[in-house]
């Protein structure tokens, strides 16, 4: 058959050098803050549309970050017929061939970080560190998979068009997270992005584009609620990927349960949803680094990842010197302008998530709980920024909602009543981040086997699983598994073949 037009010569060495995780940029090299800071004011506009959906900057929200528009239905429905269509020569690439494609996509991520990271900034409010960090994870993928689909390539069949729906917090490193494992298993892709955060996807697709991946393979598709609800309900679509709240989740697994693909068969559906995360400190732990890893675990990216600690469980003895130490570092966090290297903590991404977030902590507080919370620096006024808080509840059963922001709920326990607490988590139904500080050992294996979470860290904080390294991921209703940059992800998205020769 005729060589497909986005081939590109394989080297000799057919297998790239073992993989590893992106090094990102140094932040403590005067130089390349420098180099950011150029950067940065020289940031192209992100294109010169002016039409459709106004993005602002939720740092500054009189600030413009660029114009999309969103699909029509009708433009919706062509580009499924295109990934439809683009399939059948996608689908029958070798798996190297579409492995070296992603990590050309991958280097090129890499080699435009500073502007990437300008845009992630202003569009979702990322502070730099945690800029730096979405690029190199979303490196990360993009190779992780590359290398999984040459292990698991040649035994497998892909699926047909996936439709992939990501959300606004880590709106470049999920994004392509789902993206590019959907594309290593060979299937074309419709990538839906948050409403809130498309500019830095369709700077990730025009990336993907230039670096060989046909136009129709993957495509952008601009839009809210209704055009991801389109996707899932068209029979076209032969797997879902979605990534965002456990409502919408449902909403969709309802809507798949209304429909089979258009071979007869159930529509896989992968899901990563929210979490309750809990972190239990006794008082064996060192308190130094409690306070470090809650402080990062509950109000680094302000809160905003499904990873981050809701809930700290502190044995009754030791819980007012971890508390006074926790307070006094919460008053140095600096919550302000993301792109200042001292700022700690960004906005949040809309003034309606900083109003739900008012609205929970008046409503605990009017029920008598006491409440610290920190102060905001003056720039904060211009945009939507919520300061890290503390709350403390008197049970696991006054947390209701997942709150998806700085705010962190404090339970006092008493040493005998640790394995109550641990099951009251269990019982919320999510499992998604679980931690714990201890000394001892036996508390540490009683606990470890006890809590249902997907990613469980003990002595060290929540956040930030490494592509690879830590498949991140839960279960209940935290999520459907598989995890992320693990193993098994990319099996979903594929069927695999046993081809067997009599000998
Ligand atoms: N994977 C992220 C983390 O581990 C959350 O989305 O923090």
């Amino acid at each position: 058959r005729e060589t497909p037009s986005y081939a590109i010569p394989l080297p000799s060495a057919l297998y790239a050098p073992e993989r590893r995780n992106s090094a990102g940029l140094d932040l403590s090299d005067e130089n390349t803050l420098r180099h950011l800071a150029d950067a940065f004011l020289t940031q192209a506009p992100t294109s010169a549309d002016t039409q459709g959906e106004r993005i602002t900057n939720p740092a500054d929200t009189n600030d413009i970050v660029g114009h999309i528009r969103f699909l029509s239905s009708e433009e919706t429905d062509t580009a499924i017929a295109r990934a439809d269509i683009a399939f059948a020569e996608w689908s029958r690439a070798p798996s190297d061939q579409r492995a070296l494609l992603l990590e050309r996509a991958a280097d090129a991520l890499e080699a435009e970080t500073a502007s990437l990271m300008a845009l992630i900034i202003r569009e979702a409010g990322k502070t730099l560190a945690n800029a730096v960090a979405e690029i190199r994870e979303a490196v990360d993928f993009l190779r992780y998979y590359a290398v999984r689909i040459r292990e698991q390539g040649s035994q497998t069949r892909p699926l047909g068009p996936v439709a992939c729906i990501s959300p606004w917090n880590f709106p470049l490193a999920i994004f392509l997270g789902q993206v590019s494992a959907a594309l290593a298993a060979g299937n074309t892709v419709l990538a839906k992005p948050a409403e809130e955060t498309p500019l830095i996807a369709r700077e990730a697709v025009r990336l993907l584009h230039e670096a060989g991946i046909p136009e129709h393979v993957i495509q952008l598709v601009p839009g809210d609620g209704r055009a991801g609800a389109q996707l899932v309900g068209d029979t076209r679509i032969t797997a879902v990927l979605f990534t965002g709240s456990t409502d919408v989740a449902r909403l969709i697994q309802k809507q798949l349960a209304g429909r089979l693909n258009s071979d007869g068969t159930p529509v896989p559906f992968i899901a990563e949803t929210g979490g309750q995360n809990a972190l239990i400190v006794d008082s064996s732990a060192l308190t130094e680094q409690v306070v470090a890893d809650v402080l990062a675990s509950a109000f680094d990216s302000a809160g905003q990842r499904c990873s981050a600690l809701r809930l700290l469980c502190l044995q009754e003895d030791s819980a007012d010197r971890v508390l006074t130490m926790l307070k006094g570092a919460m008053q140095e966090l600096r919550t302000g302008t993301p792109e200042r290297p001292d700022t700690d903590v960004g906005p949040v991404i809309t003034a309606e998530a900083r109003d739900m977030m008012r609205a929970h902590v008046d409503a605990l507080a009017s029920q008598g709980h006491r409440v610290f919370q920190t102060d905001l620096t003056p720039e904060a006024a211009s945009g939507t920024f919520f300061p890290p808080t503390l709350i403390e509840i008197g049970s696991v059963s006054d947390l209701k909602k997942e709150v998806f922001g700085p705010v962190l709920h404090v339970l006092r326990y008493k040493r005998e009543a640790v394995s109550d607490v641990m099951k009251a988590i269990n019982a919320t139904g999510y499992a998604l981040t679980f931690g714990l500080h201890s000394r001892i050992d036996e508390t540490i294996e009683t606990l470890k086997k006890q809590s249902h979470a997907g990613n469980v860290y003990i002595n060290r904080n929540l956040v930030g699983a490494v592509v690879g390294v830590q498949p991140f991921g839960g279960h209940g209703l935290s999520g459907t598994g598989p995890k992320a940059g693990g193993p098994l992800y990319l099996r979903r998205l594929l069927s695999q073949k046993a081809p067997m020769e009599a000998a």
